[in-house]
């Protein structure tokens, strides 16, 4: 059965949900750079914040988020972000998930909106369904911090 991309979306948000129950700790996850590998290392990752980051600006849901922050710098904290969590060369120093999303309110759906335009980019730059399944569950247990609002 193939999904479309919003069923795809409701379907890996249960499975984020999922996920996040049997979250690994970030020192087991840091150990292996074959999802960094596999997501294009830096220069995928660059490619694939630049792409993001439009779509989010473009998308009904997620534009008045994003419309008036300082896009270069989320988009470097997002690289260093997926590069850390998928098991590269990077720490992120930049406030925890929680501080940067409190001056916000976003709910479930908010989550996965984001989650769909996400997976809209890395289909986009031909990241493959398992790859993007992988990296979507490591962001899993990060839904906790940053939905904020029922
Ligand atoms: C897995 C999900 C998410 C991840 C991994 C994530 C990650 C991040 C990161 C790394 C930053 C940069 C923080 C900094 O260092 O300044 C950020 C900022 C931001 N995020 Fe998220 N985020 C997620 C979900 C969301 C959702 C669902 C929304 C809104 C509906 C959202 C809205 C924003 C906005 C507006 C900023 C900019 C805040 C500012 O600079 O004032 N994020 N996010």
């Amino acid at each position: 059965m193939r999904f479309n991309t919003s069923a795809r979306a409701a379907f890996l948000g249960a499975v984020l949900a999922a996920s996040a129950a049997f979250a690994q700790p970030a020192a087991a996850q840091t150990t292996d750079d074959t999802l960094y590998q596999q997501l294009g290392g830096q220069s995928g990752l660059v490619t694939l914040m630049d792409d993001f980051m439009t779509r989010l600006l473009a998308d009904k849901r997620m534009g008045p988020f994003f419309k008036d922050v300082d896009h270069k710098h989320v988009k470097e904290e997002l690289v260093t972000q997926f590069c850390e969590v998928s098991g590269g060369p990077c720490k992120r120093k930049g406030p925890d998930m929680k501080m940067a999303h409190s001056g916000m309110d976003v709910t479930k759906g908010d989550f996965n909106a984001l989650v769909e335009v996400l997976q809209q980019s890395m289909d986009a730059q031909g990241i493959g369904f398992g790859t993007q399944n992988k990296l979507l569950a490591r962001l899993a247990p990060m839904h906790r911090e940053i939905i904020n609002t029922p």
